[in-house]
């Protein structure tokens, strides 16, 4: 699979990385029951088909996604590139998580993320939400600090502006943002100039927007989407807008069924045809999600198809304004 370098860093990334929040299992953000055998031999296919970066946090299952993607890595950490956050804690015995950016904190969480990888270095550690706003320089001092004591590789902020940015760039460089990217969710494109002007590498996560994409979604599905899945909650997956998901869904069909890919497929390349974008973060649950989707990083769009594509989007927009 094609790489792309990370911004100013010397991390090259395979255009698909492994996304590991649905592994977490079930928590305040849960997607349902999950299966760890199962979510290890996703893992472990996603390497075995040429992906070389997970992205994963403490808050995913609250540690239980960690200390899954180090028991599936064990014996081949040379392989990959590891990506985790801070920012999101919990007390002990919950399932719920809080804000927290004060320096002893980062730094205890980053210990944490340490064991429970059962790794040396973290390659890439990023902030996952910058809450409280005021912490923020802090929690990137506390992070500066332990690139400089070995502890971690590069810094990578997620969910920031472009004001956030600026801010922390002042203190250590950024080698990542962290974005929502998806057909659906194009807000950060006007964040991307600035990123590739300062060499910041973009890492866009939700490119099927949760599964949305994958052309895999009905009606009856969602309507049977269980309790512990927060999809069950989210806007995309309720009216106004799953009519209209959907509907576009079914148009996008076509254009995915003569280049002979699935949807889900499309949903990824769409999200790579920016240069800017150096690759997406893509969720997997079970080996054959990702045995469909990992092609899809060597897969560069049609100018036509996406034009296509684009005037289905407006249309879209227009069927919900
Ligand atoms: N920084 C942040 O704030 C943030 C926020 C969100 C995500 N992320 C990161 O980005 C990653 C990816 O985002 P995401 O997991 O939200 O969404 P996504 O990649 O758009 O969708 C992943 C989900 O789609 C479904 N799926 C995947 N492959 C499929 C296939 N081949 N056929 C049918 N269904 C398939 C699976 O759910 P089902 O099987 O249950 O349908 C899977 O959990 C996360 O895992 C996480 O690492 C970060």
């Amino acid at each position: 699979m094609q790489t792309r370098k990370l911004g100013y860093s010397d991390l090259h990334l395979t255009t698909v990385g492994l996304g590991t929040w649905a592994i977490g299992g079930e928590w305040q953000w849960g997607w349902g029951p999950q299966d760890d055998a199962e979510s290890i031999a996703a893992i472990q296919r996603a390497l075995d088909l040429g992906i070389n970066w997970i992205d994963t946090a403490p808050a995913y299952g609250v540690g239980h996604s960690e200390e899954i993607v180090g028991r599936a890595i064990a014996g081949r950490r040379e392989q990959v590139i590891i990506a985790t956050k801070c920012s999101l804690v919990w007390d002990e015995g919950s399932t719920t998580t809080y804000a927290r950016l004060k320096a002893e904190s980062v730094r205890r969480e980053a210990e944490d993320s340490l064991r429970r990888l059962n790794v040396d270095v973290i390659d890439l550690y990023q902030i996952h939400w910058p809450r409280p706003d005021e912490d923020v320089e802090e929690a990137w001092g506390a992070i500066a600090d332990m690139i400089g004591e070995g502890k971690i590789r590069y810094a990578g902020a997620s969910n920031f502006s472009v004001a956030q940015l600026k801010r922390v760039q002042a203190i250590h460089p950024v080698a990542s943002l962290q974005p929502p990217y998806s057909m659906l969710r194009r807000d950060v494109e006007e964040l991307l100039p600035y990123c590739t002007a300062n060499d910041i590498g973009v890492v866009a996560y939700s490119p099927m927007q949760a599964g949305l994409l994958t052309g895999k979604f009905n009606k009856e599905r969602v309507a049977s989407l269980p309790d512990g899945d927060w999809r069950k909650q989210n806007p995309f997956f309720r009216e106004p807008q799953i009519s209209a998901n959907l509907a576009l869904v079914e148009k996008l069909r076509p254009i995915a069924e003569r280049n002979g890919r699935p949807l889900a497929q499309l949903a990824i390349a769409w999200v790579l045809r920016r240069p800017e974008v150096t690759a997406a973060i893509v969720g997997a649950r079970r080996p054959f999600q990702i045995e469909e989707t990992a092609p899809a990083g060597d897969w560069t769009l049609s100018q036509e198809d996406i034009a296509e594509i684009d005037a289905l989007l407006e249309e879209r927009d227009k069927a919900l304004a």
